[in-house]
């Protein structure tokens, strides 16, 4: 009968490796020393973590050098870059391929003609994409705000600021951890790996290469890769040998693209079953789940009772960061909004400490500041 991991891996992959993997000592999946807020034993003594998400997408144009450097500055301990790769196989950071409401492409007449419809992950999308750019066409482009009318006065940064490369983000964290004297750490997450491997631009070697470049090669350095896909994140692993840390997205609906892509059945939902997260804790450090798949809203969009999953995943040792707190009452449950204005912010400290309570060992945030101020209240009444 295949394994798990066999079943799972595109890739050439042996189920020799495989069965080599799941019989592993913890000490090959789960590292002694994770870096910023962690400890070994991983989820009992740490602070939880704050994950810039984006960047600082609640105050800055996402996945903008500004936007990182400022998470960095409110206090996030890693910035979140998402990957995709140019024409030229460059990693730059967005958080899809579709570049058509992140930055300023459709306005260029040079590029009128790049306009195209594809189908990303089994759906037809309509607009420009960073696979037909080369890196020096992408960075002529400028970054613009992806929520205008939500948040306003992000948008009097578009066309302020380039599109940056990973090599520039791990930069970045470099120069910042050194000038403010403590670990920043990197959170990637592979974006479309099954599309762009496709496409003959996979992303594992060029994000491997450049953690090398940066010295982040280690178990404890500060680094988490992550990926909606499952296959990726196996062969990292397996194949490319990697030792940084490893985390699983999921979603509240829905299956990973890389096996609904090959006919395998399974959904996030059987993936994260205690007897699926076993399997994957032989592999990887952690999950990303939906912050619903933790604690559901109810019928009435108020925010509803916890589910086991945090439980569960700590019973197998897998850290649990889920995504994504954001301040404004159109992100917020029914119960955690303040007035009607989708625009202000509710009571997102309050709705952060009810996650907080449920053991999560980090999550990610679109305003940094405000997560740290969650956290440390959190910590501080502990
Ligand atoms: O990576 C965690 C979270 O960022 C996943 O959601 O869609 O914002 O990349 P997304
Ligand atoms: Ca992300």
């Amino acid at each position: 009968m295949k394994t798990f991991l066999s079943q799972v891996s595109s890739i050439a992959t042996t189920v020799a490796l495989a069965v080599t993997a799941l019989a592993a000592p913890a000490s090959a999946s789960t590292p002694a020393s994770a870096g910023p807020g962690h400890s070994p034993d991983k989820h009992s003594h740490a602070a939880p973590l704050v994950i810039g998400h984006r960047g600082a997408a609640g105050y800055r144009p996402e996945h903008t050098l500004a936007g990182y450097e400022l998470a960095a500055r409110m206090g996030a301990d890693f910035i979140e870059p998402d990957l995709v790769s140019t024409k030229d196989h460059v990693l730059i950071v967005r958080h899809e391929n579709d570049i058509t409401g992140t930055t300023n492409v459709s306005e260029v007449p040079a590029f009128a003609g790049r306009k195209a419809t594809k189908k990303i992950d089994g759906r037809p999308v309509t607009g420009w994409f960073t696979e037909d750019f080369t890196l020096a066409e992408i960075k002529t482009l400028r970054a613009k705000e992806r929520l205008p009318e939500l948040r306003q006065e992000n948008t009097i940064y578009d066309g302020l600021y380039q599109i940056p490369t990973f090599d520039e983000v791990l930069q970045l964290r470099s120069r910042l951890s050194k000038e403010l004297h403590r670990t920043i750490g990197v959170y990637p997450e592979t974006k479309h790996p099954t599309y762009f491997r496709s496409v003959g631009l996979e992303l594992e070697t060029p994000l491997v290469r450049a953690l090398a470049r940066a010295g982040l090669t280690k178990a404890t350095s500060p680094v988490f890769v992550q990926s909606f896909e499952i296959t990726n994140l196996i062969a990292l692993r397996l194949e490319y040998k990697v030792k940084v840390k490893l985390v699983f997205l999921t979603g509240a609906t829905g299956a990973p693209y890389d096996l609904v892509s090959k006919g395998d059945p399974r959904t996030y939902a059987e993936l994260t079953t205690p007897a699926r997260l076993a399997q994957l804790a032989k592999v990887i450090d952690g999950i990303g789940p939906d912050k619903a798949q933790i604690i559901p809203r109810d019928a009435a969009g108020n925010l509803g009772t916890p589910t086991s999953l945090v439980r569960d995943a700590h019973a197998v040792g897998l850290l649990v960061h889920p995504y994504t707190f954001r301040a404004e009452n159109a992100f917020l449950p029914v119960d955690y909004r303040r007035g009607t204005n989708p625009a202000d912010f509710g009571r997102i400290l309050d709705e952060i400490r009810a996650y907080l309570n449920t053991g999560i060992d980090g999550f990610f945030t679109d305003q940094a500041d405000i997560g740290v101020a969650a956290r440390d209240a959190f910590v501080s009444a502990a």
